[in-house]
């Protein structure tokens, strides 16, 4: 008879799968990144069923003495991972049975590989989670810090990318605080429902040991076990949240590097990027390109590619576990990576973006982006607001005539186009006054901003 090279399933197959189809079949390559969770899975599980006398003490001592040879193998690079064995839990496996004989055999009572791997993805993930919002918060950090400095350096807001009223450079940077706190409460709400243990789900139906799926899940850090072995091995929905939630960290820190693009061009000049996070041209001396902020902007194409993936490998699986939950991981793994490096990146450089405020400043006056306030002026004076908006609009259109900002215009000018005005008028029309008007929560003004960094830093403090 041909020798059956996979010993864990083999008994009822005549012939190897060999070469191609082998290689095709593995998922250790990939799935060996799982190996410590892999092995805390286990450890669990054996606790587990020792206290439930379902396995000697005698083995279950030999079983967390062999994983934790296993583990140091595995940490010291001197495990040997073998395509043969398919995926990281019977790698693992075998290695153990190589150590300690047939004890190694019985860890897989009352298991199946089906929930054993639906527990490592899910304690990975935890793990991950952990990391990136680790590096979520420092970029949160370093933009209230940048916030704080900027507090009431005044630069124009846009809509339409139009000059449209001043907005101070603080707090248009805690615009982007408040779209990542939200991003964490996604990772945080993912983690929360993923929390739960599918051990003890077996194969698919359970098993037939006397298990405590309640001990083997507190052993892990989970909150409960899940409460349905079928969707409990099936399902990856907690897999396709967190990639959702990646998509949309990486489609706010595309935003982010858009507007860090715009502003270090020539033409805006509002920034200055530090030049380790930029690089030249081999062609034309003058240039200092943007390239990790665009790069970043790039990698969100792979995150939503991933988020796609996800979303069609579980589409269509008929319940319960089916092979295609292996293409999982691929996909997965490289949004977490690809989402902590950016975060990375961006955490290191924010702190370090120059604010030209001069230009910003020049900028926020030269596109009559006092329009609006003249407007309120005229408003508050008992101009109906539609007309007040005519009024303002002729104005413009004078100013432009003239060359001139709008507060560089005569009382005189002025007062021809609206009799109500008068010398006050001044006030409105700088643009440190009309960010200082907004003064409300969520406004622009100064005051406001300092505020909302000291909240910021609250918030910060508390994660
Ligand atoms: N490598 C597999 C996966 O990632 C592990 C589970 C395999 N189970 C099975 N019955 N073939 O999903």
């Amino acid at each position: 008879m041909t020798q059956i090279t996979n010993k864990q399933w083999g008994g009822r197959f005549s012939e190897s799968m060999e070469g191609f189809i082998l290689q095709l079949n593995e998922s250790v390559s990939f799935d060996k990144r799982m190996a410590f969770e892999d092995i805390e899975g286990s450890i669990a599980h054996a606790t587990m069923l020792g206290e439930q006398g379902i396995l000697s003490v005698q083995d279950v001592t030999l079983i967390k003495q062999g994983l934790a040879q296993i583990k140091e193998e595995i940490a010291n690079n001197e495990f040997v991972w073998s395509p043969e064995l398919e995926d990281v839990h019977m790698n693992i496996e075998a290695r153990l049975t190589d150590l300690i004989g047939i004890a190694g055999k019985r860890l897989h009572t009352g298991r199946s590989r089906n929930d054993q791997v639906a527990t490592d993805i899910r304690l990975y993930l935890r793990k991950s989670i952990d990391e990136i919002r680790t590096q979520l918060k420092s970029l949160m950090t370093g933009i209230v810090g940048l916030a704080e400095t900027e507090t009431d350096t005044v630069m124009p807001g846009f809509t339409h990318l139009q000059s449209a009223q001043p907005v101070t450079f603080g707090h248009h940077l805690l615009a982007w605080f408040e779209m990542l706190k939200r991003d964490d409460g996604r990772l945080l709400d993912c983690r929360e429902r993923l929390n739960y243990s599918p051990l003890g789900a077996a194969a698919l139906a359970g098993t037939t040991y006397p298990i405590n799926r309640q001990r083997s899940a507190e052993l892990l850090g989970f909150t409960a076990a899940c409460a349905n072995s079928l969707d409990a091995v099936s399902d990856r929905d907690f897999a396709i949240e967190l990639c959702s939630a990646l998509s949309v960290i990486a489609m706010h820190l595309s935003r982010f590097s858009e507007e860090l693009i715009i502003w270090n061009s020539v033409q805006f000049q509002f920034i200055d990027l530090p030049d380790r996070f930029c690089t030249g041209s081999s062609i034309m001396p003058q240039k200092k390109n943007p390239d990790i902020a665009e790069l970043v902007r790039g990698k969100t194409g792979r995150v939503y590619g991933n988020l796609m993936a996800m979303l069609t490998i579980m589409k269509s699986q008929p319940l319960a576990y089916n092979k295609d939950n292996q293409e999982d991981k691929e996909p997965l793994f490289d949004s977490i990576d690809t989402v902590i490096d950016c975060l990375r990146a961006f955490a290191g450089m924010v702190p370090h973006i120059k604010a030209k405020r001069e230009v910003m400043h020049q900028a926020a006056q030269s596109g009559f982006a006092t329009a609006t306030d003249l407007a309120d002026y005229l408003v508050k004076r008992g101009v109906a607001f539609r007309d007040a908006h005519e009024i303002v609009g002729k104005t413009v259109a004078f100013a432009i005539e003239k060359n001139c900002a709008l507060d560089e215009l005569s009382l005189a000018d002025l007062q021809a186009q609206s009799d109500v005005i008068e010398q006050d008028v001044f006030a409105v029309l700088t643009v440190e006054g009309s960010v200082s008007a907004r003064n409300h929560f969520g406004g622009t003004a100064p005051e406001q901003v300092k505020q909302a960094v000291e909240n910021a830093k609250t918030y910060v403090k508390s994660l």
